[in-house]
């Protein structure tokens, strides 16, 4: 098997595409709590609903390697459902820039979170990984554009961005595990 050396720590991909396909999900979750709230014609609505088609094109590539390689999905699945859309019209009910800092916070912990996994795969795994290094590129994109337009202006940036990445945390560490 590729990457695999005796005595080698083989990483758990199954658990990876499980946090992974989670992540996604709570993105388009997130990104729905937000255009449902913000006035459907504002560029940050515009912007956002770019993004969210990104994170549904993540989603719909996870699902398909879950179902391919029978990996179940989270059973906390219906928490982020829930969760990941409170935090996206909350946001959006805020400002505008609340929204975009969300988005911010969002992709810095996904960031770090996909450049872990790459490190710990190595040359284990190219189908996943590869995926991983594309999505993350646009997780990147998407933490830029938002700044661009002005995330870091909004209201209590700091403080607003610090709970959103700690709560990221929480659920990135909970997916992995049920
Ligand atoms: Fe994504
Ligand atoms: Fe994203």
């Amino acid at each position: 098997m590729t990457g695999w050396r005796p005595g080698g720590k083989r990483a758990d991909t199954a658990s990876m595409l499980r946090v992974d396909q989670a992540g996604e999900y709570g993105a388009t979750r997130i990104y729905a709590g937000q255009l449902a709230v913000l006035r459907r014609n504002c560029p940050e609505a515009k912007l956002i609903a770019r993004m969210a088609a990104q994170e549904q094109r993540h989603l719909d590539r996870f699902d398909t390697l879950m179902a391919r390689r029978r990996v179940r999905p989270t059973a906390l699945q219906p928490l982020w459902n829930v969760a990941g859309f409170a935090l996206g019209a909350a946001t959006a009910l805020m400002s505008e820039k609340a929204a975009l800092a969300c988005t911010d916070a969002v992709e810095t912990e996904i960031d770090k979170h996909y450049s872990g996994q790459l490190a710990e795969l190595g040359d284990e795994d190219p189908e996943l990984a590869a995926d991983i290094a594309e999505f993350r590129a646009e997780e990147l994109e998407h933490r830029d554009t938002a700044r661009a337009a002005g995330a870091t202006r909004a209201a209590g940036y700091p403080l607003l961005t610090a709970a959103i990445r700690a709560g990221c945390r929480v659920a990135i560490a909970l997916s992995k595990r049920i």
